[in-house]
């Protein structure tokens, strides 16, 4: 019997009873009084054993045809299409370590861990700094693509990301003089313990001590940190070709995108900075040199991939108070004292000039002396400084955005084009459907989840706030639901 889609009209989600044109055919199996459903429950296409298909991307938004109420949306509800790629939203996911991985190897926990946001409406999920040589590395458990045997793992994970009708990319990092240190929470353990042996992973741990590479061999944290080896100019050779080999591994893996990491005193923010880069050849010295590295290696990257490419910076290495004024000493050969906003502005512009998509801005984290006033949006000024300055450039904010009308407002006001948010993914994964509820929007939810959420995907007038009850509260959950639905839906009471 052919089988109509009935979840894929144009006219919105549909819940009702079959239309009546759809009538079961004689050799169909038919149920109570000659009659069967004529609708299947339609397979994702190409995923490898079932999964029901996702009419709506996650947390895009339904038809303002049909839900008034989306007529005039919200903009962190806005789609956003990036070089053929359409993101659904602008709540998106910042990259997350989880010091988890065996090897480089993604695990069952990544595919779960992302596998349920992509459950949960995130815009764009992006997979943790993943080391593109494994010195470059944060810890032992960090994340990789420096082998072909990093393939399947991801891959299965992003085979199911898309499954879901959502997008997912990964963030490549080299962890710079910052590499073979503990997780965080080994740290802790360690230190509550009464540990004072510093934050080096050991070699015996799986750490890498003695191959900690950096611009200059300037330690991060004398006698906490590992040493550091200056980096040759053979080793500079050689990490452009393995970002290269990792872009190829992207290309198989399926990403949706590709972000470089370049922030957080990681090893591009450290040869952008003065205080880390000290190098007397071509990669250090003036801020033309400092730039050099992170330039090359985004110019090649850009002409080896097709799709959509972020770039993350730390804006400012926050050592005003300490340093005085970033440009320190104008008019001499090297005038920048520090890393900030004045050099970011530059280097976002060159950036933008060699093809990057969005600069993803966050800040600090290449001087244990930075002086970080640390709120709500406390970086938002920093993307807000490079959206104004620099125009063409798609521009992300982060940092401590935890609320709707927050993230919303940073994009109506224009200090950015889309949030990044960390720590409140962690706390709160339900967070873009119920943002889509507190700003009065209909979005999709995945259909397996779609009974916990007819509070919002309930049609209402533009402005209409009020929530229609349900009468039974065993249901509570499935309130808005529309009562001339109830009677053909066998699953309306619980379980
Ligand atoms: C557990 C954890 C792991 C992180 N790992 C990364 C990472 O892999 N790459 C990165 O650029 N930032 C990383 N960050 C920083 C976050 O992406 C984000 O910039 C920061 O937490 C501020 O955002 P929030 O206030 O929403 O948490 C990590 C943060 C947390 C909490």
């Amino acid at each position: 019997m052919a089988q109509p889609q009935v979840r894929l009209t144009p006219n919105g989600y549909e819940y009702g009873p079959a239309p009546h044109s759809a009538k079961p055919s004689a050799s169909a199996d038919s149920g109570k009084d000659g009659q069967v459903a004529p609708f299947p429950n339609p397979r994702a296409e190409g995923y490898h054993e079932y999964l029901p298909q996702q009419p709506y991307p996650i947390g895009s938004l339904l038809p303002a045809e049909k839900f008034k109420q989306n007529a005039k949306p919200p903009k962190l509800f806005d789609a956003l299409t990036i070089r053929g790629v359409e993101f659904p939203n602008r709540a998106w996911v910042s990259p997350m370590c989880q010091y988890s991985s065996d090897f480089g190897k993604a695990t069952d926990h990544h595919f779960v861990h992302l596998g349920s946001m992509a459950m949960r409406g995130w815009g764009n999920i992006m997979v943790e700094a993943s080391a593109v040589v494994p010195e470059g590395r944060i810890t032992p458990e960090d994340s990789g693509i420096w082998s072909d045997d990093h393939i399947p793992g991801f891959k299965r994970i992003v085979d199911y990301v898309h499954g879901l009708n959502s997008k997912i990319g990964i963030q490549l990092a080299h962890a710079g003089r910052k590499a073979s240190t503990l997780a965080p929470w080994v740290q802790m353990i360690a230190g509550d313990s009464g540990w004072q042996g510093g934050s080096v992973a050991s070699d015996a741990n799986g750490g890498w001590g003695s191959g900690v590479m950096g611009p200059s061999d300037i330690s991060y944290n004398e006698g906490n940190y590992p040493d550091v080896v200056a980096a040759s100019s053979e080793y500079i050779e050689d990490l452009k070709k393995a970002f290269l080999e990792a872009v190829e591994r992207c290309k198989t893996i399926g990403f949706d995108f590709i972000e470089l990491h370049g922030a957080h005193g990681y090893l591009f923010h450290e040869f952008t900075s003065p205080l880390s880069n000290r190098r007397t050849d071509n990669y250090g010295g003036n801020l033309e040199n400092r730039l050099r590295l992170p330039l090359e290696v985004t110019k090649a990257v850009r002409a080896a991939w097709d799709g959509p490419l972020f770039y993350r910076l730390s804006a400012s290495d926050w050592l005003e108070e300490v340093d005085g004024p970033e440009k320190a000493h104008p008019g001499e050969k090297e005038e920048w004292g520090w890393w900030g906003i004045e050099q970011t502005t530059i280097f976002a512009a060159q950036l933008r000039d060699l093809g990057v998509d969005l600069l993803d801005v966050s800040s600090g984290g290449n001087d244990k002396r930075q002086k970080i006033t640390v709120g709500p949006k406390y970086q938002v000024p920093f993307a807000a400084h490079v959206k104004k300055n620099v125009p063409n450039l798609l521009v992300g904010a982060v940092g401590i955005i935890t609320e709707a009308e927050e993230s919303n407002s940073i994009i109506e006001d224009g200090e950015a084009d889309v949030v990044f948010m960390a720590r409140e993914v962690l706390r709160d994964i339900d967070f873009p459907l119920k943002a889509a509820q507190t700003l009065g929007v209909a979005v999709a939810p995945a259909v397996q989840y779609e009974r916990a959420w007819t509070r919002m995907v309930v049609v209402k007038e533009p402005g209409e706030t009020k929530t229609k009850k349900h009468r039974n509260p065993e249901v509570e959950g499935e309130e808005g639901r529309a009562d001339d639905h109830k009677e053909e839906n066998p699953h309306q009471s619980i379980p």
